[in-house]
């Protein structure tokens, strides 16, 4: 038997960064999220011989999906082997987010595959163990995700605001060279402002929160704004620091500056990886299509809308 799961990575308008003491990646600071739709990692379950994990046809050490295979072996009260395959519709490991759909496909899967019919709260706690954004991945639309919370949760469907663009500038595909695990460790022990940073955190989510609700496109990207400057100022003051910026990123940053100036609302936000993510509307994510492409030519740009709800089938 197959199970085929589809989930899309979630999107942190306010971040994640930094793990709350106990428990297997319980956040030190709420985040907010969207799903992105139209971006897919797809992952089949299967039986085999031995564990295997294949991931855009590359075998994978197997020690980041032992706790998701382990817990849902205690639940189903199974050890059969297992053949995991996973492809993504975008690049992996490049700091967008195929972690958050990779986990939470993979939780989907298992699900299925064992009939254990978990509800989404506790799919959102699995998928978690393998990575933090992964529990707001399991749903579609927006998310929330409070401190120290074993599970997100849903706050908006998709169709809350439909006319919402993020488009993502893929500086470069290549895999990050500090995983967000480690840098978030390095980051907690050694950061003298990440108390700041966890404590500023809740303001900037009611904030983010109300935009979101009103539709307020300035308020919100003001805060994610906010949120993804503050997360990186903590990793620029870990010892030793480390940065996941290109000098084509301060481009695409700046690119969105010049555009707020002349009147375009747009915002950006970045995560472990040098990509840059933008928030517009529909009306005018051709404008900001172009202004990123004149500043990094060789960019090339992913444009998505909330959505994403998972899938699952059989066969
Ligand atoms: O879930 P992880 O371990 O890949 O960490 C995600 C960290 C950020 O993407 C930077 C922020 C977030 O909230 O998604």
């Amino acid at each position: 038997m197959t199970v085929r799961a589809e989930a899309s990575p979630s999107l942190a308008l306010v971040k994640y960064w930094g793990k709350a003491p106990g428990g297997v990646n319980l956040p030190a600071t709420p985040s907010l999220a969207v799903t992105l739709d139209g971006l897919r990692t797809v992952t089949r379950v299967s039986e085999s011989d031995i564990d295997r994990v294949v991931v855009g046809g590359e075998e994978q050490p197997l020690d980041a999906y032992r706790p998701v295979l382990t817990a849902v072996r205690a639940r189903a009260r199974a050890d059969a082997p297992l053949l995991v395959e996973s492809s993504n519709s975008f690049p992996t490991a490049a700091g967008i987010a195929s972690s958050s759909s990779g986990f939470a496909a993979l939780a989907l899967a298992l699900d299925a595959f064992h009939n254990l019919g978990l509800s989404r709260a506790e799919l959102s706690s699995l998928a978690r163990l393998g990575s933090g954004s992964a529990s707001r991945a399991v749903f579609g639309g927006f998310t929330a995700w409070a401190a120290g919370a074993e599970s997100a949760e849903p706050i908006l469907p998709a169709d809350h605001w439909p006319e919402l663009r993020l488009l993502v500038a893929v500086i470069r595909a290549g895999r990050k060279p500090v995983a967000s695990r480690a840098g978030m460790r390095a980051t907690a022990d050694s950061s003298p402002i990440y108390r700041a940073w966890c404590e500023a955190s809740p303001a900037l989510f009611d904030r983010a929160r109300r935009a979101l609700e009103r539709r307020d496109l300035e308020a919100l990207g003001e805060a994610m704004r906010e949120s993804y400057l503050f997360m990186f100022s903590t990793m620029f003051t870990t010892r030793p620091p480390f940065i996941y910026w290109l000098p084509e990123s301060l481009a695409v940053i700046h690119a969105a500056e010049r555009l707020r100036t002349d009147g375009v609302p747009v915002w950006e936000t970045m995560d472990a990886g040098p990509q840059v993510k933008l928030l517009t509307t529909s009306e005018h994510a051709a404008a900001v299509r172009s202004a990123v492409i004149a500043a990094v030519p060789d960019a090339s740009i992913i444009e998505s809308r909330p959505g994403g709800e998972p899938e699952v089938s059989r066969g």
